[in-house]
């Protein structure tokens, strides 16, 4: 019997998943705090040009080659040549560092969730810690694995149900309620005294960071560039794994469009959740990633009694933006080996193979639930520790903090940056925009903007590659 790899339902089953994937941590967590510690508006308007000249593009690169070969991508590359393997492994292995410390950071997420859940019942919820619960969560070893399994269970699960029956039909339930839920704690958030300074803070125009001698230019264009990469997922073959199941018919340019957009909007939304609302309640919000879990407890802390429920929703809200994230990254993996099975002829079982990866991949994320996100003197040490090296200069700045710093230098700051130029460069300069062009026309629509694609293939995505990678060499040395 042949096997069927599987096709979403609906091209709105499509974009709710793919949604999903872009949408999560990056959106809600790492949108606000890198925002907040690069100057508001500044790094707004970097990201807001870098979604449209390289988001855009390298979205409708991978859809378009992911969907021509119907292939992960491992596969995908393969197609083209077996010289390009290695381009799959990059995928692969962002995605193994990239899920590990993702549904750590989900697991932590959830037990936020609970603790929410259970104040709402009248039980202390957070250990008598109240807002230092934070700091007490990461000494208790046994709490946090729990989390991080059961949260990378949830996953696999998903995952194992298939693309359309597992990822797509939870996608369409989860999204929408995830939209109305981040409107309702918005809504509610406008309705504080004070949160008129949080909308200032992202919309007035500044640019003042710039000349700031601590940050500077570069450093706001990096750490955009990176966020823009993690947050639409590009750059480690999600959206070409997504896009190998979409069905020959639908759109392909105005989906490279749509999930963009969705996920921009939803980002700006999220600032506009968090950032007035530690205005309207005192919190800093420059202080960099303590904002989703100390600053934002705080806050509801300072609601008072109705500070629960609302503590709730917004756990919940980023805990279903994880998972869909989450699951995106699982089905990278599961794909290719699906992929490898069909190849050699064999009949993939779909899941042993995501119960296998999530086990390995759990693995990997051990040191990052054990070593308390480097506040030191935890079970597991960091990474400059353990190699020996006490020194913390230039060039060890920015990794010898913890193990998620690591593996998020790796993936965010090289791998997938590495892998949409190089994809970029295959698509302006060798295969030409033609594989692009030929894909998207092939239900039927023709293909707008061929011009500034090509040119933005060509020479954009490499320019705004080379920009980065010099932002990170002279972080690097100091
Ligand atoms: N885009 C997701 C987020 O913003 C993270 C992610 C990265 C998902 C890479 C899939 C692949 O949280």
């Amino acid at each position: 019997m042949e096997y069927k790899r599987g096709q979403w339902a609906s091209n709105f089953g499509f974009v709710m998943a793919a949604v999903g994937s872009a949408v999560g941590l990056g959106n809600i967590w790492g949108f606000p705090y890198k925002m907040g510690m690069t100057g508001g508006f500044a790094f707004l308007v970097i990201y807001l040009a870098l979604v449209v000249l390289v988001g855009v593009v390298v979205m409708l690169g991978e859809l378009a080659i992911g969907r021509k070969t119907g292939k992960g991508v491992m596969g995908a590359y393969l197609s083209f040549s077996k010289k390009y393997a290695w381009m799959g492994f990059i995928g692969l292995l962002a995605g193994f560092l990239i899920l590990s410390f993702y549904s750590v950071l989900g697991g932590m997420v959830m037990r936020y969730m609970l603790g929410y859940l259970l104040q709402l019942f009248g039980v202390d919820g957070f250990a008598g810690q109240g807002t230092g619960f934070f700091g007490f969560m990461l000494y208790d070893y046994g709490g946090i694995l729990f989390c991080y399994l059961v949260f990378m269970a949830l996953t696999m699960l998903i995952v194992m149900g298939g693309v359309e029956k597992g990822i797509e039909k939870f996608s369409s339930v989860a999204m929408p309620a995830l939209f109305f839920i981040l409107l309702f704690v918005i809504i509610y958030v406008a309705c504080q005294p004070g949160a008129i300074d949080g909308y200032k803070f992202m919309f007035s125009p500044d640019f003042s960071v710039f000349s700031d001698p601590e940050i500077g230019f570069f450093e706001v264009f990096k750490t955009a560039a990176g966020q823009m990469f993690f947050s639409l997922s590009l750059g480690m073959g999600c959206m070409m794994t997504y896009g190998s199941y979409l069905s020959k018919q639908e759109n392909l340019q105005k989906n490279a469009l749509i999930i963009p957009l969705a996920d921009t909007i939803i980002a700006l939304l999220a600032g506009m959740a968090v950032m007035p609302a530690c205005a309207a309640f005192n919190v800093e919000y420059t202080k960099g990633p303590g904002l989703l879990f100390v600053s934002m407890q705080t806050v509801f802390e300072n609601m008072g009694s109705f500070g629960n429920f609302v503590g709730f929703m917004f756990y919940f809200l980023v805990f279903i933006a994880a998972l869909t994230s989450s699951i995106s990254i699982l089905e990278v993996v599961t794909t290719f080996q699906i992929d490898h099975a069909i190849s050699k002829g064999k009949t993939p079982d779909r899941k042993k193979i995501s119960c296998i990866y999530s086990v390995l991949i759990f693995v990997v994320g051990l040191p990052v639930a054990l070593d308390a996100l480097g506040s030191g003197g935890a079970f597991m040490k960091a990474p400059y520790e353990m190699l020996g090296i006490a020194y913390k200069g230039p060039g060890f700045a920015m990794w010898n903090d913890c193990w998620l710093d690591l593996y998020d230098l790796i993936s965010e700051g090289v791998l997938m940056p590495v892998g949409a130029f190089i994809m970029s460069v295959l698509i302006g300069w060798v295969w030409k925009i033609d594989v692009v062009k030929d894909e998207c026309e092939a239900g039927g629509k023709k293909f707008a903007a061929k011009k500034y694609y090509a040119f933005c293939f060509k020479y954009v995505v490499p320019v705004v590659m080379a920009i980065i990678f010099y932002a990170q060499l002279m972080d690097f040395f100091g």
